[in-house]
Order: C-alpha cells, then sequence, then structure tokens
C-alpha cells in the first residue's frame, strides 16, 4: 500500500512481527460496516458517484460473504484486516475500489471498527449481566424468610435472612451495569473523519457517517480521536470490578458449601468430582470464576500501561489493544454463560444455616440495645452484655439455654419483655431500618431492584434501537 515510497520490500520477518490478523481479522464485519458508511458520506459529498458507491457496497457485501464462507484468505503482507479488505475490494473493482480510502486513515479506521465491534460485544453483556440480576432477584424473594449467619470478618455475627445476602450482590452487579453503560456511552462516538490525525482537506461530512454508524456524534478532537482508548479502559474497569464482585460471591459459595459449613447447596451438574478420591465433590466452577479474575484485572493493567507515556496520537502499540480485550471479552462471557443458571439451581439447608447460631450469641447486639431502651447508656450495655456472654461461656452454656435465675443473677435488667425478642426469626425481623436485613425491607429492596432491572431492559432495548446499523 505505500510501496511508493520505498525502494525495498518488507522483509518476511517484519511482516510476520508486524501483522495484527491473528487479532482483528474477526473484526472484519465490523471494519465492513465503516468502510460502507464511509463511502455512503463520500457519495454525499460528492467525492463518489452513486454508481461508484453501489459498486463499492456490492463489493463490501461479497467481500463480507467471502470472509463469511473462509474463501477470501488474509494474507500477513498486507497486515491487518483493514489492508486486506481493501486490496481485495481493488481486486475486485480496480481503480473504483481504489476510492474508499479517500480521506480515511487506518487510525481513524481501526478506532471506528473496535467502537463498533465493542458496542456489540458490550449490548450482549449488558443481557447477561439482567440474567444475572433477575436470577438474584428470584433467589432474593425465595430466601427472604430463611435465616443465615451473617459474618465480619468470617466470624459469625448476626443472623441475617438469605435473601438480604442475595440483594447484596444485587447492589453489588447492578453498580457494575451502571459502568457497563458509562463504557458504552463513552464508546458511543464516531473517529471517522479524523484521518490520520488532523482531519482531512476534503469536506467530509462526519455527522452524515457518525448517523450512519448509530453513533451519538462525531468525536471532537482528531488528535485525541486516533491516540485515545478511554472507551477501552472504561470496559476493562467494568469488567475488572465485575469479576471482583464474581469472585467474592464464588468464595462465598466455596466456603459455605463446604462440609464445614454446608448449608449453601450446589447442584451437582455444576460440580465436578475427583479422579481418585470417590467421594469429593468440588466447586470447581466458583474457584475457576475466582481463578479467572486476575486475569481480568490484569487486561485493564496491560492496556493502561500501554498507554503511560504514549506520545500524542496514534503510535503502533495502540495495535496490541486487542488482545487484551478480546480474551477479557470472552471470559466475561463465559461467567455469564455459567453464573445465571448456576444461581437458578443453588439452593439453601435453611435448618443447617441457623445450626451455628443455637448458642443465641449471635443476639447480643439484642440484648445490648435492649438495655439501651431501658436508658442504659450503650458503652454500659455492651460491657454488661460481654460479661453475660463471658459467664455463659465459663458455664458451657448458650443464651438460649440460660433459666430465668440465671438471667436474674447475670444480667437483673432483664425484664420479661426480654425473652419474645431472643429469637433468631426476632432478630432479623426486628432490623427494620432502612436497607436492613428485616423481610419488609428486603420486600422492598426487591421491589426497588426490580425497577431497576427493567429501567436497564430498556436502557439496553433503546441503545440497540439507535444503534442498529
Ligand atoms: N493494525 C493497526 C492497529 O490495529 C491499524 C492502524 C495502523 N496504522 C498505521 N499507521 N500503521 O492499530
Amino acid at each position: 500500500m505505500w510501496k511508493g515510497r520505498f525502494t525495498e520490500s518488507t522483509a518476511a520477518v517484519v511482516s510476520d512481527f508486524t501483522q495484527s490478523l491473528d487479532l482483528d481479522w474477526e473484526l472484519a464485519p465490523w471494519d465492513i460496516a465503516g468502510s460502507v458508511a464511509h463511502a455512503k458520506m463520500l457519495e454525499r459529498i460528492g467525492i463518489l458517484t452513486s454508481a461508484e458507491a453501489g459498486k463499492i457496497e456490492e463489493g463490501l457485501a461479497r467481500i463480507r460473504a467471502e470472509i463469511a464462507e473462509s474463501t477470501l484468505v488474509p494474507t500477513r503482507e498486507l497486515e491487518d484486516v483493514h489492508m486486506n479488505i481493501e486490496s481485495r475490494l481493488i481486486e475486485l473493482l480496480g481503480p473504483v475500489g481504489a476510492k474508499l480510502h479517500t480521506g480515511r486513515s487506518r487510525n481513524d479506521q481501526v478506532a471506528t471498527t473496535m467502537r463498533l465491534f465493542l458496542r456489540d460485544r458490550l449490548l450482549n453483556i449488558a443481557e447477561g449481566m439482567e440474567r444475572l440480576l433477575a436470577e438474584l432477584l428470584r433467589n432474593a424473594a425465595k430466601h427472604k424468610d430463611t435465616i443465615v449467619a451473617g459474618y465480619t470478618h468470617l466470624q459469625q455475627a448476626q443472623p441475617v435472612s438469605m435473601g438480604h445476602y442475595w440483594m447484596a450482590h444485587f447492589a453489588a452487579f447492578s453498580r457494575d451495569v451502571s459502568r457497563l453503560f458509562f463504557a458504552l456511552d463513552s464508546l458511543n462516538e464516531c473517529p471517522l473523519g479524523a484521518g490520520a490525525l488532523a482531519g482531512s482537506t476534503l469536506p467530509l461530512d462526519r455527522s452524515y457517517t457518525s448517523s450512519l454508524l448509530g453513533f451519538t456524534g462525531p468525536t471532537r478532537n482528531s488528535l485525541d480521536t486516533v491516540a485515545q482508548r478511554d472507551y477501552m479502559v472504561d470496559y476493562h474497569s467494568f469488567a475488572a470490578l465485575f469479576t471482583v464482585h464474581c469472585s467474592r460471591l464464588a468464595e462465598d459459595f466455596v466456603i459455605y458449601s463446604s462440609r464445614e459449613f454446608g448449608w449453601l447447596l450446589l447442584p451437582d451438574a455444576f460440580c465436578t468430582g475427583s479422579s481418585m478420591m470417590p467421594q469429593k465433590k468440588n466447586p470447581d466452577v466458583m474457584e475457576l470464576i475466582r481463578g479467572k479474575t486476575g486475569q481480568i484485572i490484569g487486561h485493564l493493567l496491560d492496556l493502561l500501561i500501554t498507554l503511560k507515556a504514549l506520545p500524542m496520537t496514534y503510535d503502533r502499540d495502540l495495535q496490541e489493544d486487542k488482545r487484551g480485550l478480546r480474551a477479557s471479552l470472552n471470559t466475561v462471557d463465559q461467567i455469564l454463560a455459567v453464573l445465571p443458571p448456576l444461581l437458578a439451581a443453588v439452593d439453601v439447608d435453611g435448618k443447617h444455616a441457623v445450626e451455628g447460631l443455637e448458642d443465641g450469641f449471635a443476639l447480643a447486639t439484642d440484648v445490648a440495645e435492649y438495655l439501651v431502651l431501658k436508658g442504659v447508656p450503650f458503652r454500659d450495655a455492651h460491657a454488661m452484655t460481654g460479661r453475660l456472654v463471658k459467664e455463659c461461656i465459663a458455664r458451657s452454656k448458650g443464651l438460649f439455654d440460660l433459666s430465668r435465675e440465671e438471667w436474674d443473677e447475670l444480667l437483673p435488667e432483664a425484664g420479661d419483655d426480654l425473652f419474645p425478642m431472643l429469637a433468631l426469626e426476632k432478630a432479623v425481623e426486628r432490623r427494620k431500618t432502612y436497607g436492613g436485613t428485616s423481610p419488609t425491607e428486603v420486600v422492598r429492596q426487591i421491589e426497588h431492584g426490580e425497577a431497576l432491572l427493567s429501567a436497564q431492559r430498556a436502557r439496553r432495548a433503546e441503545f440497540v434501537r439507535t444503534v442498529k446499523l
């Protein structure tokens, strides 16, 4: 393509080293969509006749089919997807094909292709996130009255509703959806017309190209356009935090499904066995989700490190942006394929889940707060209840095992009105503070979550409608 300036042909090792076909050949459909819009714009401004633009569109459609059927095989001498397609077009159309690249550089072209590709992939991910959120809502409604141990420091803390637990993960994942849409918004401007870096002497109608491709408008600064990959960083940031959230969920499942906890029931279909130990049922899916998270974080760092200290504007380093992006997208797709059906099949053994709470110590805060309502300053109430627990431990008894005489001896302030409160159901039910674990609060959270989810569905549908090519 640049032979005019050169006296030697490119060394074979250089072609091998600089080619990006292993990374970008799969981007052909999006590259072609960008080229079709560019040709239509060139026709509109009178650079192409409508006959020429029509031929180019037909040629590109044919190339799209040839690629789909694998009859067009790219060559590394033509470096990348862009030049392979253009060269095939020239082969098919002659001089008319040679007009397509007018007013365009691979720098604004690749930026457009990447944004179109990423937009489609992110809209798919948004759909997967909806499935995930829907399963969490379903589980939350099913388990709103199921009581389980709540932990801090992985030590028993207070009883909570399992519905509340599911909604905690819902809260994290719905923030991830906001970040996903932030990435979608940030990619949704059209680079075409930025040229190599400075724009064009030709009267390119950038707004027209942009509207043909379903972008909200052309990018505002041509130097920045070919230099920046912020929208990819935004995707990677979403993916990193999303998989961190998945990883924490996975870790909980590994712990709660272990024999020692044993109240989270993982379905056989989502577990694997041991090649040696016949009794084993392992939570490998959860471990792999946890294990893959590091790579996703790595892809974010990879791109940030590539961008750091790159001179304004385009530099060939940017070609490497595709490697991590593709790997990350594929992993996120895999996680979103397995996690929603796993959540649909998971169950809770409600009886087993409270066995560890038999001693009643998880209700010590309730006792202290009871004293507060009797006028005891909280710090004193805390110390008095702490002493009560210490004495129970010394006598090998739980709070629930104390006789009335022992209460009178150890905590004379305890009146008859305390005892009805000392039950796990009551402890959960009474935590009615906004966002708390009471089933009535959980129901409110679920209702809010349902509204959030339908707003997300509507937002995706609207996005899909406006970007349809
Ligand atoms: N394959 C290149 C990339 O992915 C396309 C742009 C190359 N531009 C250039 N001037 N060498 O970034």
